[in-house]
């Protein structure tokens, strides 16, 4: 059977005075998942331990008692860890809470220590053939610390609570790293569509990532997005509701409340869940009402993070809020609302959820609400209840038949507890029967099963190595063996990063170091590159090199005075027009500008929004299909550039030309853009090697990661050229 490794922050069972049941939808939903189709085998924290002599002791009831594999933390880690970095930055900002967002530096590294810690664990046990299912926003870089270690292993992200907008995450002083650290995963999932939607916008604005609607590419790794709505634990409760256990606590329930409609609200005590509004829709409600003695509001808050200050003073307030309304509403006969400040075993959950007219469940923001679920499953279908759902939980996608409200809004909250109230028995019936089935047939079991499943194709179609440089032997020996030898390599992109402006990515000393070798070695070196002949001839004029500017229209021989044309037309009598339209869009896309080369005008939208920036670059494209006719103009969509060049000028031409002029016998050619495929575009033949740099799809035969990559890769080619060079020259004396 397959096996998962389970890894979550939170393990099912915590460590206090007893070893304790975890609270929380993950922890529910995760012990929902039956071990019928995989082996699942729990590796979390299992909280904090007073004792750390006991730790071994403990080790081992855990491995044997309940089947966990703990991460033990020492205590400074756990604060920066846990309540700091998770609950104090990511968590406000994950739940669209800026205010509440706390971080510190030496909570970061904290973070990045415990990622690490539970990377160790995992990589101790995981064999080749497991699956590594990650949860949650507490580990987001445990998915590219494993990849690095094991690059093959299957590494599935499912994320428990909503992915906010890129304008909230960004906040994050970390966030690149972060969302880095989830990309190494093969598949990300998420409860809902919008949050899938904010995750890539937020890869496009802050790692400049473009994606299709389920993959985003890094480098060379492909990682897969889905939408798995989580489920709950349906056996359980159908399990439960069957036991005299629960048929006695119902009944004392009953006579306890007999004569009251109950309201009924669950969750742990988390600002995201809306309380304090809910209080004041409640009063609202109080206020309205003429049977104010009927109605009682049962309150489950779950004490949880008690030691992160936003949550001690929701207490606090919440407390005096509940003692305020009940001092004003309460008569000899009631006290409409009935707060416990408690974890409730399952039992008396069930019979409260059974029991309750109403489910009240109103979170300002909430990745997906299992109470709701939950409340649903323990419904009666004679006499069912009626669920009040917040608009903004990622239930209310899929509860559509509920009572769904503006958490916001108290009056139309309150309203809403007055229609449940009031609701007949035909509407309530009509309105839980959809809904009870959806909530018991996708349950926790079939979320888990096909996350896995997808996440073992997506596996299947990504990440094989497509003749990376795995194969730098077969290189190294179609040009090392040649004494004619020249490589063309394209600047931007492949032997220098990307700069914001264009003007800012002139060589570096590092750059200068590497080009300095391959000045000295046995090779013909050009330099093909879209930029004009004037910048190559600044930046890398000292070199024996040959330059080629704006993609081959015109080159300068190393030690030349004059640059020589390669285009035999020379009619640039269209550019005047392709300048006016590029112009349009020049001023009505803020951050983007023309340049004007000699066999070309390119327009740049890297300092533009990207999305806005790529949808214009998408017009501009179809404006100058249909204007561009019968001209000899070719256009290309490059790497957030669009360019009219030439249709007669083109890298593949210059090439060609120069190996033809000068028969090499061998010959590299390098680049990372639309317009290096020219080159790319060649017979293949034993002694022409194309190399890609970074990701995209590519007619190169061969591919290295990034510039860095391509930099190693030619250090060690000019290293054993210059060897085979003088070992030759020796054996001829
Ligand atoms: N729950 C619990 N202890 C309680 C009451 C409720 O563990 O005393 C469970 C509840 O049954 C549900 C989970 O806590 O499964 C809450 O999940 P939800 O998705 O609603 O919210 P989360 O806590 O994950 O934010
Ligand atoms: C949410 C989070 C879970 C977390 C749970 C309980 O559901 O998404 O990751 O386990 O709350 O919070 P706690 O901090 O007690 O683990």
């Amino acid at each position: 059977m397959q096996r998962v490794l389970n890894v979550a922050n939170r393990l099912p069972v915590t460590i206090g005075s007893t070893i304790k049941k975890s609270s929380g939808g993950l922890v529910a939903a995760l012990e929902g998942v039956s071990n019928n189709h995989f082996e699942l085998q729990s590796i979390g924290w299992p909280g904090p331990v007073d004792d750390t002599a006991k730790i071994s002791e403990l080790k081992q009831t855990l491995e044997s008692d309940y089947g966990c594999i703990p991460v033990f933390l020492p205590d400074e880690l756990i604060q920066g860890y846990y309540h700091g970095l998770s609950n104090s930055s990511l968590w406000p900002l994950l739940h669209y809470n800026r205010a509440y967002m706390n971080y510190s530096d030496s909570d970061w590294a904290a973070y990045c220590q415990v990622n690490e810690l539970f990377a160790d664990a995992i990589l101790e046990i995981a064999n080749d053939d497991d699956i590594v299912w990650v949860h949650d926003y507490h580990l987001f870089l445990l998915p590219s610390l494993l990849r690095k270690h094991k690059p093959h292993l299957k590494i599935g992200f499912f994320l428990h609570t909503p992915f906010p907008s890129s304008e909230v995450i960004r906040c994050h002083p970390q966030r690149e790293a972060l969302i880095r650290g989830v990309l190494g995963a093969d598949l990300i999932g998420f409860h809902t569509f919008g949050y899938l939607r904010h995750f890539r916008s937020s890869a496009l604005q802050l790692l400049g990532l473009e994606s299709d609607m389920t993959e985003i590419q890094i480098g060379n790794h492909t990682a897969s997005l889905g939408i798995f709505p989580i489920g709950i634990n349906s056996a359980s409760f159908e399990h439960e509701l069957r036991t005299t256990d629960y048929q006695n606590t119902l009944a004392a329930f009953q006579q306890n409340w007999a004569g009251k409609r109950l309201v009924l609200s669950v969750e742990r005590l988390d600002y995201s869940k809306g309380l304090l509004r809910r209080l004041s829709a409640i009063e609202t409600f109080l206020a309205g009402t003429q049977n104010r003695d009927d109605v009682v509001f049962v309150f489950v808050s779950v004490p949880t993070r008690g030691e992160v200050k936003e949550y001690q003073l929701l207490r606090e307030r919440i407390e005096r809020e509940v003692g305020r309304i009940n001092g004003l509403y309460a008569s000899v006969q009631n006290s409409p609302i009935h707060f416990i400040h408690q974890s409730i075993p399952f039992t008396e959950l069930c019979a409260l959820y059974s029991m309750a007219d109403v489910g009240l469940v109103t979170p300002l923001v909430d990745g997906m609400n299992l109470v709701a679920k939950e409340y649903l499953a323990c419904q009666d279908d004679a006499d069912p209840g009626v669920l009040v759902l917040s608009e903004f939980a990622g239930a209310a996608q899929e509860l559509v038949n509920a009572i769904i409200v503006n958490p916001y809004n108290k009056v139309e909250v309150a309203n809403a507890i007055d229609h449940a109230l009031n609701m007949s028995l035909e509407e309530r019936q009509q309105r839980m029967g959809y809904m009870k089935s959806r909530v018991m047939q996708y349950n926790a079991d079939y979320w888990a099963r096909s996350f896995i499943d997808e996440l073992m194709q997506s596996n299947q179609l990504h990440n094989k190595p497509r003749n990376l440089l795995d194969d730098e032997q077969m290189i190294t020996q179609a040009l090392i063996n040649h004494s004619n030898v020249a490589f063309f390599l394209d600047y931007d992109g492949t032997l220098r990063e990307f700069e914001d402006k264009p003007d800012d990515a002139f060589p570096t000393a590092e750059l200068h170091a590497l080009l300095q070798q391959l000045n000295k070695a046995p090779i013909d070196v050009y330099i093909i590159s879209g930029r004009s002949g004037e910048t190559l001839q600044e930046w890398l004029g000292d070199y024996d090199f040959t330059l080629i500017a704006e993609h081959g229209n015109r080159y300068l021989a190393p030690g030349a005075d004059a640059w020589v044309s390669l285009n035999p037309d020379n009619d640039f009598s269209w550019k005047e027009a392709v300048r006016e339209v590029f112009s349009l869009y020049e001023g009505s896309t803020p951050g983007s500008s023309i340049e004007d080369k000699q066999s070309s005008v390119v327009w740049h939208y890297r300092l533009s929004d990207p999305v806005y920036g790529g949808w214009k670059a998408n017009q501009l494209l179809s404006d100058m299909y249909s204007m561009l006719g019968n001209l000899p103009v070719e256009i290309h969509h490059g790497k957030r550039i669009v360019e009219a060049s030439s249709m007669h000028v083109n890298k593949g031409r210059a090439v060609e030309y120069f190996m033809r002029r000068n028969d090499y016998d061998a010959v590299m050619c390098a680049g990372d853009d639309q317009t290096d495929e020219a080159m790319f575009r060649r017979p293949s033949s034993d002694n022409i090697v194309s190399i890609k740099v970074g990701e995209g799809d590519t007619q190169a035969a061969n591919r290295v990661p990034d510039v860095k990559q391509f930099h190693l890769l030619l250090q060690r080619l000019t290293q054993l050229l210059k060897k085979k060079h003088n070992s030759n020259k020796a054996a001829e004396l």
